[in-house]
């Protein structure tokens, strides 16, 4: 079991395998053209699942894999199959924009995938061309029901954004209810590299917009998920993710991987140590110590929910997938 130096247990990894998108949503990407990390510089598929097979033999027994997006790099079907195949019952999942998932969510389900979180920020074609820097819409829709028909259970995130979807939460909802997908509405977690007029809306703030429609009630928190949940009159829960909460990083679980074999022990943060020598050197003792120095060192709580001192992270979220 992983414990980390706060006493929360870690079983949780997120591991980025392409910081690249094919989208330029305004609340994680720059404005500006900027270069990606050459492709030489990342792990392999192969070296990525020598230190997933680490981790898990370490106590990890849910791994999300995320981006940028994912499936912008090819193979990841062999590598989700990798991952299923050495443990069956690993919680694996996948965080994705839907644009590619039309022709590969098939492949996916096939490959051992059982569930997949959807960037779903609106439903009006224009809205939607305006957060990606892209006319995606149509296509996020024909992916989400692709994975939908492949059996893969879906989750929708949406990240209210002031001016720009904030009128559509409710309209959202009714999309999600509909087909019992879950949403979970996530703060905008301030960081240097999203568009300089970005502004996202607090949790009490987006209860309100919901409350102009819905009655619901807030339950109890259950397990390490991020998301508080609430429940509405008819039964259907929805969940906002409180990164701005004091208490938000309390029950944290997790640790990221990025595809240069970088180990991320907060969003918040740029503390990191990297395991890419450790793991193409085979020196598999080596790799569980540096996660286990990762873990000792992981930072108790984010900056988000300070009430002075810097709330703006200089973490890229294309690197970690959110
Ligand atoms: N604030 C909140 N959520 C973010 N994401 C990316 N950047 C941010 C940000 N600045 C989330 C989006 C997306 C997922 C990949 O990461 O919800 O769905
Ligand atoms: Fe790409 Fe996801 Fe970032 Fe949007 S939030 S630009 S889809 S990595």
């Amino acid at each position: 079991m992983l414990i980390d130096g706060h006493g929360r247990k870690v079983d949780y990894l997120r591991v980025s395998v392409t910081e690249r998108c094919n989208f330029r949503c305004q609340y994680c990407m720059p404005e500006k053209p900027f270069s990606w990390v050459p492709k030489e510089n990342l792990l392999s598929y192969e070296e990525l699942f020598k230190f997933v097979k680490v981790a898990i033999d370490e106590g990890i027994r849910k791994v999300r894999i995320t981006g940028g997006e994912p499936l912008l790099r090819e193979g990841l079907d062999n590598f989700i199959r990798m991952i299923s195949e050495y443990k069956d019952d690993i919680d694996l999942a996948l965080t994705t924009n839907a644009y590619l998932l039309p022709r590969a969510a098939q492949k996916l389900a096939d490959a051992g995938l059982k569930r997949i979180n959807v960037s779903l920020d609106s439903l009006k074609p224009e809205v939607a061309h305006k957060i990606a820097q892209k006319d995606v819409l149509k296509t996020v829709l024909e992916g989400i029901q692709a994975a939908d028909d492949a059996g893969l259970k879906i989750k929708i995130n949406c990240v209210p954004m002031q001016g720009i979807n904030d009128s559509e939460l409710c309209d959202l909802i009714e999309y999600c209810k509909e087909r019992a997908y879950p949403i979970r509405f996530i703060e905008f977690m301030e960081n240097e590299h999203a568009h300089s007029g970005a502004k996202g809306y607090n949790s009490i703030q987006i209860q309100n917009i919901l409350k102009a429609k819905y009655n619901f009630e807030k339950l109890e928190r259950t397990d390490s998920s991020p998301s508080q949940n609430y429940k509405m009159d008819d039964g259907y829960v929805f969940g906002i993710i409180e990164p701005h909460k004091d208490d938000f990083c309390a029950t944290c679980n997790r640790i990221r991987l990025t595809a240069s074999g970088v180990l991320i022990p907060c969003l918040y943060f740029e503390d990191s140590q990297s395991i890419k020598d450790a793991i193409q050197r085979n020196d598999i003792d080596e790799a569980a110590a540096i996660l286990k120095d990762v873990l000792a060192n992981k930072p108790e709580k984010n900056k988000w929910a300070d009430e002075e001192g810097s709330e703006v992270s200089a973490r890229a979220f294309y690197e970690t997938g959110g």
